[in-house]
């Protein structure tokens, strides 16, 4: 049985001040909740996470990483570095990063293999937009991107990720896919994974992210494939991201 895992991705927002309230909000409010939750701040944060996070059940991480290991990369953070402030997860290929910073499915695999290296877990995302879903293409573009990071890994690798479903045209836009579509490209994903390897596969968490709210969280939640949420928006005020986490049983 997969425990279910709530993520909030707070992208390029928050301060000190909004982000100490927020992280109080979301301890104080956790009162023993079944599921596993984390944030992933923007990378000056970190520390702040670390120090107000420390021995609470709320871990954290980062939203992107660099592909190397060190060196003259001006701007880029290496894994090692994110480890070092406690990290546990870092987002790997979130579309808009896809979009905005031409990351193509091959720097994204090399990434969530330096996050693993680095002894933490890869959230690698992937989804298709709106065009490729009219085109009837999101079953080989999910394929695709989920394939390059699943070719460089062994089983016990696969075992170390969770995969984070976003269909692109309900990230931020308060389209969230029906939960039989989710579940749809889900169980797809699950069973790319199965062909690899039938024991690790089962134990991947797989997400769905795009416009994941209070009110729609527990069914979406409740199908068999969907073990938990990327949350963005709604990750952003401690009300909504506890009842989401709440709502994964
Ligand atoms: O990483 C999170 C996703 O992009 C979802 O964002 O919940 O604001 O739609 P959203």
């Amino acid at each position: 049985m997969r425990r279910k895992l709530v993520v909030g991705n707070w992208k390029m927002n928050g301060s000190r001040a909004t982000n100490a309230s927020l992280l109080q909000g979301i301890v104080d409010g956790l009162n023993g909740a079944s599921a596993a939750c984390a944030v992933c701040a923007p990378a000056p944060y970190l520390a702040q996470c670390a120090d107000t996070l420390k021995g609470s059940p709320v871990s954290w991480g980062a939203q992107d990483v660099s592909a190397h290991a060190g060196g003259a990369y001006t701007g880029e953070v290496a894994a090692s570095m994110l480890a070092d402030f406690g990290c546990t997860y870092v987002i790997v290929g979130h579309s808009e990063r896809r979009a905005y910073h031409a990351e193509s499915s091959e720097l994204v695999a090399q990434k969530a293999v330096a996050a693993i290296d680095a002894g933490m877990t890869p959230i690698v995302c992937v989804g298709e937009t709106l065009a490729e879903r009219e085109a009837g293409q999101t079953a080989v573009v999910v394929r695709n991107q989920l394939g390059r990071v699943l070719e460089r890994l062994d089983a016990d690798g696969m075992a170390k990720i969770v995969v984070a479903y976003e269909p692109v045209w309900a990230i931020g836009t308060g389209k969230t896919a029906t939960p039989e579509m989710a579940q749809e490209v889900h169980a797809q994903l699950r069973k790319q994974m199965l062909e690899k390897n039938a024991v690790a596969a089962d134990k991947v968490q797989i997400l769905y992210g795009g416009s994941m709210k209070p009110d729609n969280a527990k069914e979406l939640m409740a199908q068999p494939d969907i073990d938990g949420g990327l949350i963005g928006g709604a990750a952003l005020k401690a009300a909504d991201f506890l009842a989401i986490i709440h709502a994964a049983a």
